[in-house]
């Protein structure tokens, strides 16, 4: 289940402001890049189909309608697999026939482009099998943004099956003081006018206890325990650092928006050893207001998190 990685990898998330709010943080995303292939690329792949397999409803979801922008997600996700990871992955077009070749796993897929019956599956499904990230499409109509298909594996206490259809506002809801200064809206309308061949990205971050990817709300009685465990002895090994790196694509035929999500994890023993880090995450943690902090579920141990980086600190 482990998948944290090393230190020189991880997405840290932080820019130079010393205080966190919610913000519309995301940047233009330069390469355009909807993927990246990390060393955890079989551990994790191997894990989401486990949890695919199980636990089909809560890890996929479609409406019939988002068929050809599924398409059009696989398309930029193959091409992109080949062009950036040619060692690993290959793909050769000859009009519509495709053979996706995945060297690294060791698999190859013919089908037609555009026919679904070539494919054992949707077409977001079977992309999403080949990638880390998972995937969201975002369908857009009525001047509006609905989660109308998605491949989620590792959500940060989430469910998909819950937020199916929903609006980009009504699966914000839960977020504390999202709504305040109309940051939804203002946000929403940033999507809405989103071009193709312009991606964007941000970073979201929170702290866990446990190094679990498969934090599915359905799953909470499982893994939201360990919140109570974190100890002056364990927090170091236990407590990590999890951050989601978002990106955010316009699909020019169907107009909806791919959004995949990356998850990150390194256990805070291994985040300290980079002193600027640990000083800016003291600070930003030590300021967090407490309806962030609840929302996060991190208020439970916070302060044990508190005194583990002032000590760290005190030893640099
Ligand atoms: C368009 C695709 C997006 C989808 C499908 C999506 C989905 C979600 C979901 C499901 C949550 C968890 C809500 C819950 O507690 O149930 C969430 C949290 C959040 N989202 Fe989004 N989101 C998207 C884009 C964005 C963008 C573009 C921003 C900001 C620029 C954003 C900002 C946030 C923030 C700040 C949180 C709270 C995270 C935390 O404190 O850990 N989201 N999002």
């Amino acid at each position: 289940m482990a998948s944290t990685e090393k230190i020189s990898a991880f997405p840290y998330p932080f820019v130079e402001n010393n205080v966190y709010r919610y913000s519309n943080n995301a940047i233009p995303l330069n390469p355009p890049i909807a993927i990246e292939v990390t060393d955890s690329y079989i551990e994790e792949l191997n894990l989401k189909r486990g949890l695919l397999k199980m636990h089909p409803k809560r890890c996929f979801h479609s409406e019939p309608h988002t068929m050809d922008a599924q398409w059009e997600a696989l398309d930029l996700i193959l091409n992109q697999l080949a062009e950036y990871y040619p060692e690993k992955f290959k793909l050769v077009t000859n009009g519509g026939h495709w053979i996706f070749n995945n060297l690294h796993k060791g698999e190859k897929q013919s089908f037609t482009f555009g026919d679904p019956t070539t494919l054992d599956r949707e077409p977001l499904d079977f992309v999403g099998r080949h990638v880390q990230e998972d995937l969201i499409l975002m369908m857009q109509r009525d001047g509006d943004l609905f989660l109308d298909a998605g491949q989620l594996c590792f959500p940060a206490n989430w469910s998909l099956y819950f937020d199916a259809g929903m609006s980009f506002k009504e699966i914000h809801t839960p977020i504390p003081g999202f709504q305040s200064a109309s940051l939804d809206e203002r946000i929403l309308q940033f999507l809405m006018r989103i071009e193709a061949g312009s991606p964007w990205w941000r970073k979201n971050w929170s702290l866990m206890a446990g190094n679990r990817l498969d934090t599915s709300l359905e799953t909470f009685a499982e893994w939201g325990q360990a919140r109570k465990k974190v100890t002056k002895e364990n927090v170091g090994e236990l407590v990590h650092l999890r951050v989601e790196v978002q990106k955010l694509f316009r699909l020019p035929k169907s107009n909806g928006i791919l959004f995949t999500i990356h998850t990150h994890m390194l256990p805070l023993e291994q985040f300290i050893k980079h002193t600027p880090w640990l000083e800016q995450f003291s600070s930003i943690l030590q300021e967090l207001p407490d309806f962030i902090a609840d929302y996060k579920g991190i208020s439970l141990y916070r302060e044990v998190v508190l005194e583990y980086l002032e000590k760290e600190l005190e030893k640099r």
